[in-house]
């Protein structure tokens, strides 16, 4: 279980830290560049006329800059963001409150969209293609509906669950933009940058074994950098070389390749309970205790393009690479395997 609670820890934003470390200027974002040149493209555009951006949807497993971007869109639009997130909204009366309080131009960030209401969903609709609200004020027989003009204001919307966004919602988003895992020399840029600005002394070498074990995402390797920090300063001289972060990670528990609890739970679970696959997402979701939509949208993506699974018709097969590098055995009978 400690492991487990490691990861928990890792997963977990620390305000304080998030604040430091997030970059403000689409400068200071390492990597994503095709959703960077597309982002400045578009904020570009809008200033050029003067206008609103377009609503814009961010999708991506946690800890890869989606709050991040939308901050630095603000600025860069030098509009004010308002900041909110889809369960917090429970009423219609919530959301009139927000979109009211717009000025011309400003953006409005709902995180996890994916768990707005239907009912709020719906007043949404007509906020965002007419830039109209439709409230009902009153009750029983004296029950009417009242019309409010918004501002033009720009909705970013950020979910690690986009399949869950019921298609009117989708449709109504121009512009939709898709995170992806950094690879780890970007990770590397990143653990550099932030240990700059903590003035942790870190060596490259040091940085990339961080990177190395961030699990694709900035926030675990901003998380891991603080970790290793406070080993490098008790058992050390503070100075953070390959050496000291190996040594740091290795009492974290942290997997040589950066792999969580979940990862290791679902590789293995195929691996013993499903003979290695192919296995149907239902079955493998109930087997480790998880969502379908959880595991589809959150884990496999990382485990896929680290090569450890395949996503075949017939379900999930584990690859030869997870076996070695979780010291699984092939099972006896291999005829369906590969
Ligand atoms: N491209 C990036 N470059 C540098 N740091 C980043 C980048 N993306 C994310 N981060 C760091 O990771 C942290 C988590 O990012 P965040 O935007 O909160 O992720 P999300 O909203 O997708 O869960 C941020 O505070 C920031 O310090
Ligand atoms: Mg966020």
């Amino acid at each position: 279980m400690a492991q487990s609670r490691v990861t928990d820890v890792l997963n977990k934003p620390d305000a304080a830290l998030e604040l430091t470390l997030r970059p403000s200027l689409f400068s200071e974002f390492t990597g994503q560049p095709k959703v960077k040149e597309r982002l400045e493209i578009a904020v570009a555009a809008a200033r050029q006329r003067g206008e609103a951006l377009d609503h814009l949807l961010l999708n991506g497993p946690p800890g890869l800059g989606k709050t991040t971007l939308a901050n630095i869109l603000a600025r860069a639009m030098g509009v004010n963001i308002k900041c909110t997130s889809g369960p917090t909204i429970e009423k219609a009366g919530d959301l009139a409150g927000l979109l009211t309080n717009l000025e011309e131009r400003d953006i409005l960030f709902i995180d996890e969209i994916h768990r707005l209401q239907k009912t709020i969903e719906e007043y949404l609709y007509p906020a965002m293609e007419d830039f109209k609200l439709d409230i009902i004020i009153d009750q029983g027989p004296n029950a009417r509906s009242v019309r409010l003009n918004l501002p033009r204001f720009t909705l970013i919307g950020a979910t690690t669950r986009s399949g869950l966004l019921s298609s009117p919602l989708l449709t109504r988003f121009p512009m939709r933009e898709r995170l992806d895992y950094y690879d780890a020399g970007q990770l590397q840029q990143i653990v550099l940058r932030s240990a700059r600005l903590l003035q942790v002394p870190m060596e490259p070498e040091g940085a990339m074994e961080i990177a190395r074990r961030s699990r694709g995402t900035p926030r675990i390797a901003n998380n891991l950098l603080r970790r290793v920090r406070d080993y490098a300063q008790v058992r050390g001289d503070g100075r953070i070389t390959a050496a000291v972060a190996d040594q740091a990670l290795a009492m974290l528990e942290i997997d040589a390749y950066g792999l969580d609890e979940m990862d290791k739970r679902i590789l293995e679970t195929i691996m013993v309970k499903f003979g290695g696959g192919p296995v149907g997402i239902n079955s493998l979701a109930v087997a480790v205790g998880e969502e379908p939509d959880t595991l589809e949208e959150v884990y496999e993506p990382y485990l896929i393009m680290e090569g450890y699974l395949h996503r075949t018709p017939q379900g999930r097969v584990i690859t030869e690479l997870a076996m070695k590098r979780l010291g699984l055995k092939p099972a006896s009978r291999q005829g369906s395997l590969f």
